[in-house]
């Protein structure tokens, strides 16, 4: 087995967690990651943050939902009780990797308490501005988890909506 670097074996850990957890969240995390690594060099921005912590804070980004019963995954619609578990997974996601890694770069847990912040406050879980980095995460989670049918919805681009 090829000797990996702490932090690819932190991701390596997570990644197993994810796979357990439901195959559709490693599919969307991995999937997410991809997409900010495509966009990395159409960035109108260069942050102080690098392309490693940004790709693993995105596919990070929903960790917090590795505690879910299997079935919210893929319920619809949801209960009253399944959204209190959505709304924690930001938070539950920090504290779980913190935990877990205690030098987590501090910009991956940003990323993963921000990813459902909007500009103007309108998000969760605190109703605060995301950072940048938050921002492009965001951006390409909302664009895979549309674009991919996880089994509660059908896609947008399967149902050709994206057509003219
Ligand atoms: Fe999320
Ligand atoms: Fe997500």
């Amino acid at each position: 087995m090829d000797k990996q670097s702490p932090f690819l074996q932190h991701l390596q850990r997570f990644a197993d967690l994810m796979r357990k957890a439901h195959p559709h969240l490693l599919a969307h995390s991995l999937a997410a990651a991809r997409l900010v690594e495509r966009i990395i060099p159409f960035l109108p921005w260069s942050g102080d943050i690098s392309t490693p912590v940004l790709l693993a804070g995105a596919f990070l980004h929903d960790i917090g939902k590795v505690s879910w019963p299997k079935e919210l995954f893929t319920k619809y619609p949801l209960e009253p009780a399944d959204w209190s578990l959505v709304h924690a997974h930001p938070v539950a996601g920090v504290n779980l990797v913190r935990e877990t890694w205690p030098d987590v770069p501090g910009q991956v847990v940003e990323i993963i308490l921000q990813h459902h912040e909007r500009p103007g406050g309108g998000g969760y879980p605190r109703g605060r501005e995301p950072g940048y980095p938050a921002l492009v995460v965001a951006a390409c989670e909302v664009v895979d988890a549309m674009t991919h049918d996880r089994g509660y919805r059908g896609c947008w681009r399967c149902e050709r909506r994206w057509r003219r």
